[in-house]
């Protein structure tokens, strides 16, 4: 025994079962990884099981070699795939092991005899087996001479396979179930023999003792029937990715790892569309309750998704949005159907014959649809048009596809559903053909045209971190997002934010003077002002000062060139009073009073008109005037219902089709149409939606003929949740500058508040009280919805942290909530925080956007004042 070997394992040691896939085992690499990986586990005072698949691409050869009718031409096959293992063998620097090399032997005699002797399917079945039969051999022998001596295990030792209904040579041959259950004796033996072991996924035995294999995903449910028998501490599953995700990486980067999930939920995810476990793996771990836990064989130090049972002490979230696409539906259409005995299993009958199994069913009097998975179905046309024509005898059929099927998933989706208020619009612009909510209460089902899922998801990830939903702020549960782990990087949320480092201090000690207070860092508003001024395509900034009428930040941003968008005369004359003389003026307003705008129009700033109604009747007010027109282009964006701007739910614009009634007016006032404006919401973080706009206000301008310039708007987003991506302020540049291309002679206006603002606020707030009702705790705070009232007007999200014990471990989960005499004064909801004490500071962020702005003086509590930082 080398000194530092670790001591002997006693009887009764736990056992961890790790599973490496076919890429993991097939380099030399490859397995010095998993030497280190296993000798780890190892010194953790654990018996191990290493469970493989084959090399990568054997399976798919050894298949190869069973469709080959020629001998000849099955030994060629052996002889390639014989080649593949001495190769490795080689740059292992050892000499075929004599379990490999039986191995080897019994392989040839199979591809020499082929499938005469044992049928057909048996025979395919004990020759694939061989590409695990042969890696774990390989295995052995190189995790043996590396020290760590390893015992081989036949597999189909341990493994029966049992005998299902409705099962066929088939299915009984290429795809088993085994029933595993705990096995002292196997445990017993196994200990007898050593303390590290290896064996094949994917196989098992029968009753007649053939070799049988265990369908998809069969090397890792072979880890966990492992697990079950052996009662595993853990079985790790070692794979290319860290785990599962919150979305499908490759559609959606920004996708969150899932660190914690019950086999519920991962099952659900697994069974919804995500790739990286089968969701056959996980039920023979249930009952034992042994964890999973998903890593990155080429990343260890990467967390990984630990799958166990229920944990209760999280929010209640969405987990992940998952599609399957190649979804059928069929729709199935009876006069009369309603509970009339029978007509369902006359139905269903029909698919059973057809060997289809259904997936989401949604009925009604006189109709059934359901629908058809292609991963559980052989789909083909025929087989669909097969049915269709047997269905139609007893009722009217009609075949819906391509479709897709677009699965939100969470423990407890019913009693979230006031959280997916936007997400639920966003299917309002779409043909649903059907909805389905799981009866386990584990997912939502929405089943869209095939073609739309692509952008759909993306959108969808996004809007459910924006309202809350997926809560992403959990950091126990969602770790880091895919983009940051394998891309090429995103911004951090917040990581580097000014006041978590650098304005700490000073913000505790402006804590200690009085609270609450408004907190302005203006080097942060500079810097977002210097990141606009990058886009090259805008002819004019202006900053929409409702975001924040501070007279700094308004004196700092006029030093940065910006021109000021203001909706009333109040907000041009606080402007008027700091600014040079020299800064464009906008006036935007909304029903404003005919005296507003005769004031605006003495003084220099562009004055908007959004209806016929002011040269209806106050034509006078205008004449001679040259104005600018704001226009609803039919839709609106953002953050919230409550702040899109476009449509006819909204009051703001002037309906296009009103246009030429507008001009007519114009016209008899001698007024002038010289600019365009339209403004669709704000929070937007689809950099597309700018040059749209720009587009559709080019196409109405050209029909004018007296527009110098187009105002687009402001609306642009920050993130507010972790794990949100920034708008990409290079690409809007580009959006911009292709758009402005095609319509090169108009001028190009931007008005944004929120995106220079946003960040550069902080409301600081002082711990009063806590409370514990029921599982709830509330976390008391010195001011509420007097001071910030986003939270509960737009169930707006803001990070809030504890600034006193900002390195402390979040460890409670609390409401944050305010001192006002109303329900809805939560300022933020389940946010996990470190124990507080009374007094403590906390801070609220990105509240410099329509913070103090939007106070109000309710309960007469004293409003926050506000204080700069240059
Ligand atoms: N232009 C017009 C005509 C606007 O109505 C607004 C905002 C803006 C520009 C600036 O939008 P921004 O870039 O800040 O998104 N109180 C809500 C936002 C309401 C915005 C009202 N109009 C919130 O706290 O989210």
């Amino acid at each position: 025994m080398s000194p530092n070997a670790p001591a002997p394992l006693s009887a009764g040691a736990p056992w961890i079962v790790m599973k490496f896939g076919g890429t993991s085992v097939a380099t030399l690499p490859r397995w010095q990884n998993i030497r280190e990986l296993v000798s780890s586990r190892r010194a953790e005072g654990a018996r191990v099981l290493v469970v493989v698949s084959a090399l990568t691409g054997i399976t798919d050869a050894l298949k190869q070699l069973c469709a080959q009718e020629d001998k000849g031409k099955r030994i060629e096959a052996y002889q390639a795939i014989a080649q593949r293992h001495y190769d490795l063998l080689d740059h292992m620097q050892l000499a075929a092991p004599e379990t490999l090399a039986e191995r080897l032997r019994e392989l040839a005699r199979l591809a020499e005899e082929g499938p005469a002797l044992l049928g057909e399917l048996a025979w395919s079945a004990l020759v694939q087996a061989h590409g695990e039969l042969m890696s774990s051999a390989l295995g052995a022998a190189f995790l043996s001479h590396a020290g760590l001596p390893t015992q081989w295990v036949d597999a189909r030792e341990c493994l029966a396979a049992i005998a299902l209904p409705n099962q066929n040579e088939r299915t009984k041959l290429l795809s088993a179930m085994v029933e595993a259950k705990p096995d002292p004796a196997l445990n017993a033996r196994l200990e007898k023999l050593g303390e590290v072991f290896i064996t094949q996924g994917f196989i098992a035995r029968e009753s007649q003792s053939r070799t049988v294999l265990l369908g998809r995903g069969g090397s890792d449910t072979s880890a966990s029937y492992f697990g079950a028998l052996l009662k595993a501490q853990r079985v790790e599953i070692w794979t290319d990715v860290a785990g599962m995700f919150t979305a499908n990486p490759r559609q959606v980067p920004g996708a969150r790892l899932l660190q914690k999930l019950d086999y519920e939920e991962a099952q659900e995810i697994a069974s919804t569309g995500a790739k990286v476990l089968h969701p056959r793996c996980l039920s023979p771990l249930r009952e034992p309750r042994v964890p999973m836990l998903i890593k990155d064989t080429n990343r260890p130090e990467l967390e990984g998704t630990v799958i166990g049972p229920e944990v209760r002490e999280h929010a209640p979230s969405v987990k992940a949005i998952s599609a399957r696409k190649g979804i059928t539906l069929v729709s199935m259409e009876s006069v009369g159907m309603w509970q009339q005995v029978g007509f369902l299993s006359d139905v269903f009958a029909h698919f059973k014959q057809h060997g289809l199994s259904v997936d989401l069913i949604s009925s009604a009097e006189t109709n059934v649809t359901v629908s058809l998975d292609p991963t559980e179905n052989l789909l083909d046309s025929d087989a669909v048009a097969a049915l269709a024509s047997d269905l139609a005898k007893v009722c009217r059929v009609k075949v819906i596809a391509p479709c897709a099927a677009i699965t939100m998933v969470g423990r407890g989706m019913r009693s979230m559903l006031h959280t997916l208020s936007s997400v639920l619009a966003e299917f309002g612009q779409l043909r649903v053909h059907l909805i389905s909510q799981s009866s386990n209460n584990l997912n939502l089902t929405f089943v869209v045209d095939e073609s739309v899922v692509d952008e759909l998801v993306p959108r969808l990830h996004e809007m459910l971190i924006a309202a809350g939903a997926l809560r992403t702020d959990d950091s126990a549960l969602f770790g880091p997002s895919w983009q940051s782990l394998y891309g090429s990087g995103e911004t951090v949320m917040a990581a580097d934010a000014w006041w978590r480092a650098e304005c700490r201090d000073q913000l505790l000690a402006l804590a200690a003077e009085a609270t609450p207070r408004y907190v302005y860092h203006l080097p942060t508003v500079r810097r977002q002002a210097r990141e606009l001024k990058t886009l090259t395509a805008v002819d004019r900034m202006h900053y929409a000062v409702k975001a924040n009428t501070h007279p700094a930040i308004l004196r700092a941003l006029a030093e940065e060139g910006f021109g000021f968008e203001c909706v009333s005369p109040g907000e041009l004359k606080a402007v008027m009073a700091v600014v040079p003389e020299t800064a464009p003026l906008l006036f935007t307003p909304n029903f404003a009073p005919r005296e507003d705008y005769a004031w605006a129009l003495t003084t220099r700033a562009a004055v908007s008109l959004d209806s016929l109604y002011p040269l209806e009747h106050w034509g006078e007010v205008f004449r001679g005037r040259e104005i600018v027109l704001r226009v609803d282009l039919g839709r609106g964006l953002g953050h919230h219902e409550k702040v899109r701007t476009g449509g006819s739910g909204s009051k703001f614009g002037l309906p296009v089709d009103q246009l030429d009634a507008f001009l007519r007016l114009a016209d008899t006032h001698g007024v002038v149409v010289r600019g365009l404006h339209a403004h669709l919401g704000s929070g937007i973080l689809d950099v597309k939606h700018w040059g749209e706009v720009y587009s559709q206000l080019a196409s109405i301008a050209e029909r004018i003929g007296s527009v110098a310039f187009l105002d687009i708007g402001g609306g642009l987003g920050v993130p507010s949740h972790p794990g949100e991506a920034r708008l990409d302020i290079a690409a809007l540049d580009e959006t911009l500058r292709k758009v402005k291309a095609a319509y090169p002679h108009y001028q190009l206006w931007m008005e944004p508040g929120r995106y220079l603002v946003a960040d550069a606020g902080a409301l600081i707030t002082r711990v009063t009280q806590q409370k514990g009702k029921g599982s709830w705790r509330y976390l008391g705070v010195d001011t509420g919805m007097n001071s910030l009232i986003r939270p509960a007007l737009y169930d707006a999200w803001h990070e809030i942290v504890n600034l006193t014990r900002l390195d402390e471990a979040a460890t409670a989960l609390y409401q944050v909530v305010g001192p006002i005499c109303e329900s809805g004064d939560v300022i933020g909801s389940d946010r996990r925080l470190p124990e507080a004490r009374e007094g403590d500071v906390v801070l609220i962020a990105q509240a410099g956007a329509y913070g103090k702005v939007m106070a109000s003086p309710y309960n007469l509590r004293d409003e926050a004042e506000e204080v700069i930082l240059e």
